[in-house]
């Protein structure tokens, strides 16, 4: 099988594609070829040796696939040969095969591709635990997403409006505000341009009630002063790199609430409650409540060029490889 490894720390341009030994089931593990491999933020980050978490090269990045369980481990009954899956292996996952504990392996919901299931669950989970658990959003209220035709933007689009909300996306392109209005935004701001906390409190009627902030920098200073008395501001992310300090007379002159976002971290000390947060997407998807966009799709030997367009924020939506 082959593997995209990360063999020095740096620009995506230093990935090699490898070849490695096919692997084998063992106890309690499933084996899954793979037909997708999820592109996220995160793997820019870790590539480059700016994550949280910092493998030693060499190591193989990819935190989420898709493909079909090609046998399973003594031991496995939730799952055999044949079934479509979502893995979720952390990281590894840039790869023909991968291994994993059977509790790593969900069944793909229903209706989704290959290519959209390899970005799905990371993306969903984190936007429906932010607004229902997080910022208990309700019907009728409305929502700033930032970054929004990003990863995590998108699913967050399409969350709050099942969800009973109204949608303001905020974007740095018109290509981006049309996909954001595709997913089913209400009203758009492209926030490379216009003024973001005039335009989101005008479109708003006076405030926001909450935002959903995944790009930190020079915007969630606009975005929270955008917010409706008692409003909610969703610490997401920093994917625009800074990390952005707000004065906190602010929070208190507005009345409002910084509310801070780890599903990853809430999902592993909470594996029951993520499993039910999970179940209830995977059928509002194959209810066709829920639509998440099919991934732009990059030939598995192009991973580098996929992280580079990431980088550069000229995806619209999602990133996955494709496996042939
Ligand atoms: N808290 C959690 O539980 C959780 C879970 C998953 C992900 N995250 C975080 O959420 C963030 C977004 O993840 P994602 O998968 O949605 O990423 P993504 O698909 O790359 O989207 C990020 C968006 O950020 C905007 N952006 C602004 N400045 C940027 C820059 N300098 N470089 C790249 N993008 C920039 C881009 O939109 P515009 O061009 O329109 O500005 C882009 O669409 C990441 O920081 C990730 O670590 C957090």
């Amino acid at each position: 099988m082959r593997v995209v490894s990360c063999v020095e720390l740096g620009a995506p341009e230093k990935l090699v594609l490898e070849e490695r030994p096919d692997l084998s089931p063992l106890p309690g593990h499933v084996l899954v070829d793979v037909k997708a491999c999820g592109v996220y933020f995160v793997d820019t980050l870790m590539v480059q040796g700016l994550y949280q978490i910092r493998p030693e090269p060499p190591f193989v990045p990819g935190g989420e696939v898709a493909g079909v369980v090609r046998a399973v481990g003594e031991g496995v009954e939730s799952f055999q040969a044949g079934d479509e899956v979502i893995a979720t292996p952390g990281m590894n996952g840039f790869a023909e095969q991968v291994l994993l504990p059977a509790e790593r392996i969900i069944p793909k919901p229903a209706g989704l591709s290959f290519g959209q299931a390899s970005g799905f669950y990371q993306a969903y989970c984190t936007a429906q635990f932010a607004l229902d658990n997080r910022a208990a959003l309700q019907p009728g209220e409305t929502v700033l997403v930032l970054g929004a035709a990003g990863g995590v933007g998108l699913a967050a689009i399409d969350v709050a409006k099942q969800m009973g909300a109204r949608v303001i996306a905020a974007a740095s392109s018109e290509e981006k505000l049309a996909a954001c209005r595709k997913q089913g935004a209400d009203d758009v701001i492209l926030y490379s341009e216009e003024d973001l906390k005039l335009r989101a409190k005008e479109l708003s009627g006076g405030g926001v009630d909450v935002v959903y902030d995944p790009v930190g920098g020079d915007f969630s200073e606009p975005a929270l002063r955008a917010l409706a008395p008692r409003g909610r501001h969703l610490v997401i992310g920093f994917a625009g790199g800074e990390i952005p300090t707000v004065r906190w007379n602010l929070i208190l002159l507005k009345q409002c609430q910084v509310v801070g976002v780890d599903w990853g971290g809430w999902g592993s000390r909470n594996r029951d409650e993520n499993t039910a947060l999970f179940d209830g997407l995977a059928q509002r998807v194959g209810s066709g409540e829920l639509s998440p966009v099919p991934p732009t799709v990059y030939p598995f030997e192009q991973a580098a060029a996929a992280l580079r367009d990431l980088m550069e924020r000229r995806v619209v939506g999602k990133a996955a490889l494709e496996v042939s």
